[in-house]
């Protein structure tokens, strides 16, 4: 690895890891965990899993990337899907994701690893591969992503990306007009933040240093193509997939594409 990307993800995974005792501490985790052990558990919003209901997911195996606590690839369960394999570098979240699994009774296994430095023994050949809110902006070089996320894919095997969409990197929604760009759309630098990373738009204070990159539309696509994947979907919704501070932006007469769902398949 480069210095700058190892440099890059250390960083992000210390973030990662300070902000896993804060998720854990809220109510919504105590009710996660509760629900993971009800049959037809899932955490997925009505868009997504329209999208998986359509992909006839009966038996075949997951593997999601930057899987965070698990909920959603556990949640793969409820769509006739066999969640084997979650891989995300922070040991934190990974110990929750753990939690998660025995309250569900499930045999998924977590990795905790860099994406960008996986062991030579990871399990491969996964029918599909889930990529969902907020995990791209975190990788410092996308083709390489791509790359190796399609190593961990089997010959037919479908990814699915639900991800933010780029063009809100664009917009800070707690400026004073949040409709006015403040970043270029194309910047090259990433994003520092200093404060512990949280969904709900809840301020837990200070936290380890974390860098966010923005990677426009055209990048994405192309380092899926690149990566020898096969373009089957790409749809831009006008909804919000974000943390809640974006749902300002829904339900505009000049509406902003806000999140997107993207399908290839390996040949
Ligand atoms: C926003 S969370 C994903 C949340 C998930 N979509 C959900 O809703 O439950 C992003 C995850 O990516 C992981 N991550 C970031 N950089 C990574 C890397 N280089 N290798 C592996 N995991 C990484 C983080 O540790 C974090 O758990």
């Amino acid at each position: 690895m480069t210095q700058d990307l190892t440099r890059y993800t250390a960083a992000n995974r210390a973030a990662w890891d300070a902000s896993a005792p804060a998720h854990a501490a809220t109510p919504e985790w105590a009710a996660l965990v509760q629900a993971a052990s009800q049959p037809g558990f899932s955490t997925f919003d009505a868009c997504l899993a329209e999208t998986l209901q359509a992909l006839s997911l009966q038996g075949k195996t997951a593997v999601q990337i930057g899987c965070n606590n698990g909920r959603e690839l556990l949640s793969l369960a409820h769509f006739g899907a066999r969640p084997r394999l979650g891989i995300d570098q922070s040991a934190g979240f990974l110990a929750q994701a753990a939690q998660l699994a025995r309250a569900a009774q499930s045999d998924c296994q977590f990795l905790c690893a860099d994406i960008y430095a996986l062991p030579e023994n990871t399990p491969r050949g996964h029918d599909l591969a889930l990529i969902t809110i907020g995990v791209l902006n975190w990788m410092p070089d996308l083709p390489r992503f791509f790359q190796i996320v399609a190593g961990l894919m089997a010959a037919g095997g479908q990814l699915v990306i639900y991800e933010t969409h780029p063009i809100l990197d664009m917009f800070d929604p707690d400026a004073p007009d949040p409709f006015a760009p403040v970043r270029s759309y194309f910047q090259a630098e990433p994003q520092v933040f200093d404060d512990v990373i949280t969904y709900d738009g809840t301020d837990a204070g200070k936290g380890a240093r974390s860098y966010w990159f923005a990677h426009p539309m055209g990048a994405i696509v192309t380092a899926i193509a690149a990566a020898g994947l096969r373009m089957e979907r790409l749809t831009e919704h006008p909804h919000s997939n974000r943390e809640v501070d974006y749902d300002r932006y829904e339900g505009q007469t000049a509406q902003l594409p806000l999140c997107y769902t993207l399908i290839a398949r390996k040949p």
